[in-house]
């Protein structure tokens, strides 16, 4: 008879070739912590209901801990023809305990088995990520903080549009950071169902006590319908989209890192120890930390993609497709992770060259939006300002200068009676200082965000 947990109706072996192209154990052995828990608090209930004696669930979880205590030391020898770590676990519980070990898959499937541990593993996934978020916002609140009155060009179509606070710079990432924790947070509402209890995929008919594994496990609520969990995905691709959001956040920042780090920008002092030199050019200081972090956001949406093409078009409830999940998900949890980890330490110890940017900052007709609203606010019609500015502004541009430099008289035509309270409207710093806007760069805005900020990651 065949070795399998399944061997009852079989007769030969499985072609070897079978074994190693079907096995998962390669990747899913990192679920064995939560395999092992998974199955503690399925054997004490069993013992509640009677379908165990307490001291076999007593004898189960005690073998089980020693049987992960094995794999954490390294011990537990791995074959593609056990599949996958749950019949890994299982085989080695009845390699210990004989019948008593044959007991414990009562009333469960690998397929309601598998979700659960991986429901386990993510939830954790979630909480490890939450607190690298958290990191990677602390770093931009830090330099929000060291940078506070800095003035930087903000940027539409990458040309100069308005200026913008250093600050204010450094908290628009803290935002992107957040929601992404948001979205983690929400997701978790959905991980954190239990799917254990509803075996294959029709449940079962011995009196199994769901809500006390639910309880025992953590989790919210019971999954509904057995059927539905049996195939359902829909947390894991969620769950991987919100790394690939993560990914695309950091990606955008690395890509415009890399732009500001150029001899072109210059706005950047990157810390050595995040940077890398060239085996030919010895002047090189190369962000390669930053590029990378850039090119992993395609494995993490490729990732993605993967999960979404993998379920589109399976049929209730269980596919053995669905095994390939893992690679997908690891790989997504891990590249997000790693790139996180360096982000933290690369944004706090980055400087920006404030000589470099106040020396360009009049370039660029950073205040001429601005010049425009005092138009407006002295009574033009939005479009006649507009156009009137653009007229300025064209003027200057012959003339290589910047509407500061241009006397008061140029004004009048379009602003008449505007005399010099013009000027206060004109160059960089008294156009951030006119911003007045709930959420805008205005100074006092930016540093109330700021307080706010600091006390709800401190606090
Ligand atoms: N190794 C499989 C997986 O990870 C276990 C599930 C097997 N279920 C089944 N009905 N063959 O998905």
């Amino acid at each position: 008879m065949s070795q399998k947990t399944w061997g009852g109706r079989f007769s030969g072996d499985t072609d070897a070739r079978v074994e190693a192209f079907t096995e998962s154990i390669s990747i899913d052995k990192r679920l064995y912590r939560h395999d092992i828990i998974a199955s503690q608090a399925h054997a004490r209930m069993l013992a509640e209901v009677g379908l165990l004696a307490p001291e076999e669930a007593d004898r189960i979880a005690a073998t089980l801990d020693e049987i992960g205590a094995e794999i954490e030391a390294g011990k537990m020898e791995y074959r593609i023809a056990l599949e996958d770590i749950h019949t890994h676990i299982e085989r080695a519980l009845i390699a210990r305990l004989g019948d008593v070990g044959r007991k414990l898959h009562t009333a469960r499937s690998r397929n309601d088995q598998v979700i659960t541990d991986v429901k386990l593993w993510v939830r954790d996934a979630i909480d490890d990520l939450d607190g690298l978020l958290a990191d990677v916002q602390k770093s931009f609140i830090g330099s929000a903080e060291r940078e506070e009155g800095v003035m930087l060009p903000g940027y539409t179509h990458l040309q100069r549009a308005q200026p913008v606070l250093a600050a204010h710079y450094f908290l628009a990432y803290v935002e992107k950071f957040q929601r992404d924790r948001e979205r983690l947070a929400d997701c978790r509402k959905r991980v954190n169902v239990l799917p254990l209890g509803t075996a294959a995929l029709a449940g079962s008919s011995l009196p199994i006590d769901r809500e006390s594994v639910r309880a025992k496990l953590g989790f919210d609520s019971v999954a509904r319908n057995s059927l539905d969990v049996s195939s359902d995905r829909d947390f894991l691709i969620e769950f991987v989209f919100d790394l690939s959001m993560i990914a695309i956040h950091l990606s955008g920042w690395a890509e415009e890192w890399v732009i500001w780090s150029t001899t072109e920008f210059n706005f950047l002092e990157l810390p050595d120890a995040f940077c890398t030199g060239s085996s030919i050019m010895p002047h090189k200081k190369n962000p390669d930390v930053l590029e990378l972090t850039r090119g992993k956001a395609g494995r993490v949406i490729g990732s993605l993609q993967q999960l979404l093409i993998l379920v589109k078009g399976l049929p209730l409830a269980y596919n053995r497709d669905l095994q390939e999940d893992k690679w997908s998900l690891f790989d997504a949890f891990d590249t997000v992770a790693g790139c996180l980890s360096v982000a933290a330490p690369l944004v706090a110890q980055t400087k920006l060259r404030r000589e470099v940017i106040a020396g360009r900052l009049e370039d660029g007709f950073l205040d001429a939006t601005t010049l425009m609203e005092f138009f407006i606010a002295h009574g033009v019609p939005m479009r006649s300002a507009h156009e009137a500015v653009g007229r300025l502004v064209k003027k200057c541009e012959e003339g290589r200068t910047r509407l500061a430099d241009l006397p008061t008289a140029a004004f009048e035509e379009a602003c008449p009676g505007s005399g010099d309270r013009i000027r206060s409207v004109l160059g960089v710093a008294n156009a951030v200082a006119a911003f007045k806007s709930y959420g805008s760069t205005a100074p006092s805005e930016v540093e109330r965000q700021l307080r706010e900020w600091k006390s709800r990651i401190e606090g």
